[in-house]
């Protein structure tokens, strides 16, 4: 492995921070979806309504327990840390033309506090939250509005942090919008909330393109900003396998991944690929795409890919393919890989996916790859002060060795790995503590009771060990 590989952890503003309403934040798309479960889908509510619990509105309160967290990840070792800005710390409304200086503060406060410990600040800028009001006033990202407003918020903190901050990733995994039939995606990537008499399909469509020109303005504006900035995108990148060698499924799987990677394709491309133009012309969409938004597209290309993998698909039109239903992952060509283990979630662990779908995008865009989240969902024991996460040491270890194969077999150029979750988080999908992820334990349980305090678990100290070999120690 390089000298310079990037190791680390990766968090999100919304899933850890809490203080939601500290200093002037305004409330965010996060702020009103309350918890829920593996059987139970978080709601998303109008407005914040008493009497209802929304998780993200303490995290585990990251906001003030920051310096110590840091502390914790320096003495891991950590190369880089990957978070996110709260849009509503900054804007509180997003459509305001000057900052709130407290929001300004916080991330600059914690900025130092990282470069301290020489650990490199990896920053989202949009990772499933923004402002609440967008939503009610302009109808989220179905509206062109919020390309103005997302290039202005951008321009704000590139320009703040240009001293401390080079990898910038505009939207968190901006493919889940296509999984159309759980309304979390749509809400938590774009604010919108699919009507039942239109065609969500298009909407999803023109929401997207509105984002990958806001994305490309950035590209754009970072270098101007700071030359040396590095600005990537993010794709939830879940490998789709046919189950049978019927070429219905392996056609079925290709369009899957097709559907998927159309996303990466605009936005390292910088344009549409002719089976996504086919698609439009052949369900008559009327997309708003305009002659300056082909220009900045290809003008505003990434400079690498953010990855984030935790699972593959099997997809299959068999009638004998046991159909998995899944409500969170949401696709009725999905079925069960006899194959592969799952977790207790219901996510299939599959390492060798990560070295399969490294490969493929790697020969696909010829351009540097940032695994900016791996992790393993667990519901961890915690026995008198101590947590021996055996199980999320095996995954882990297992996909570091398909990155390194990755890496050292196939030429394939990884930057960095950071673990999602890597201090336990609130889970994204349904609003739980008990699906944890980090290195570090939270005394916080699904209904917020606890006293917050932190605990090292087993993979703490298997990390730090793996950093310091830089990754040659893999048991
Ligand atoms: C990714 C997101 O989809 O997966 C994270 O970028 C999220 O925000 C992570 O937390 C794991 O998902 P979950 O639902 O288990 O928290």
């Amino acid at each position: 492995m390089k000298k310079d590989f990037l190791w680390g952890g990766a968090i999100a503003a919304h899933q850890v921070e809490g203080a939601w309403d500290a200093e002037g934040k305004g409330i965010s798309i996060a702020d009103v979806m309350t918890a829920g479960s593996k059987d139970k889908a978080r709601k998303i509510t109008d407005g914040v309504i008493e009497g209802e619990y929304y998780p993200n509105h303490e995290g585990i309160d990251f906001y003030h327990h920051y310096k110590e967290d840091v502390k914790m990840f320096a003495e891991m070792g950590f190369k880089c840390l990957r978070t996110s800005l709260a849009w509503t710390r900054i804007f509180p409304n997003g459509d305001e033309t000057k900052p709130n200086e407290a929001g300004l503060k916080f991330y600059d406060d914690l900025f130092d506090e990282l470069l301290k410990y020489d650990i490199e600040p990896v920053i989202t800028l949009s990772h499933f939250e923004m402002p609440y009001h967008l939503v009610k006033e302009y109808g989220g990202w179905r509206n062109r509005k919020l390309i103005d407003f997302f290039v202005h918020f951008s321009d704000t903190v590139m320009r703040r942090y240009k001293d401390k901050v080079k990898y910038w990733l505009t939207f968190n995994e901006i493919n889940n919008q296509r999984i159309l039939d759980n309304p979390i995606y749509g809400w938590t990537n774009s604010g919108v909330l699919y009507k039942d008499n239109e065609d969500k399909l298009e909407v999803m469509y023109q929401a997207a393109h509105y984002q990958f020109v806001a994305s490309a303005l950035v590209v754009k504006k970072a270098k101007d900003i700071n030359p040396a900035f590095q600005v990537g995108c993010v794709l939830a990148a879940t490998p789709n396998y046919p189950l049978t060698s019927d070429p219905n499924d392996i056609l079925l799987a290709q369009q899957e991944d097709e559907n998927q990677l159309f996303f990466t394709d605009v936005q390292v491309r910088g344009h549409y690929s002719q089976k996504v133009l086919k698609i439009w012309e052949n369900s008559g969409y009327s997309i708003d795409v305009t002659k300056q938004d082909v220009i900045d597209l290809s003008a505003g290309t990434v400079d690498f890919i953010g990855v984030t993998y935790y699972l593959s698909n099997t997809v299959s039109i068999r009638p004998e393919a046991k159909r998995l239903n899944d409500k969170l992952l949401g696709s009725d060509v999905l079925v069960e890989n006899p194959l592969a283990e799952t977790t207790e979630w219901g996510w299939t662990i599959d390492p060798k996916g990560l070295r399969y779908y490294l490969n493929l995008l790697a020969n696909r865009y010829e351009l540097p790859i940032f695994i900016v989240e791996n992790g393993f969902g667990y519901a961890d024991k915690f026995e008198n002060g101590s947590i021996h996460d055996k199980e999320r040491i095996e995954y882990l270890t297992e996909h570091i060795n398909q990155m390194q194969l990755a890496i050292e077999e196939d030429g394939v150029e990884v930057i960095g790995y950071t673990v999602w979750g890597c201090i336990d988080p609130i889970s994204f999908t349904t609003g739980e503590m008990l699906k944890r992820y980090g290195f570090i334990y939270v005394d916080r349980d699904n209904d917020g009771k606890g006293s917050l305090k932190r605990y090292k678990k087993d993979s703490f100290y298997w990390y730090r060990e793996l950093i310091a070999s830089n990754g040659l120690v893999m048991d």
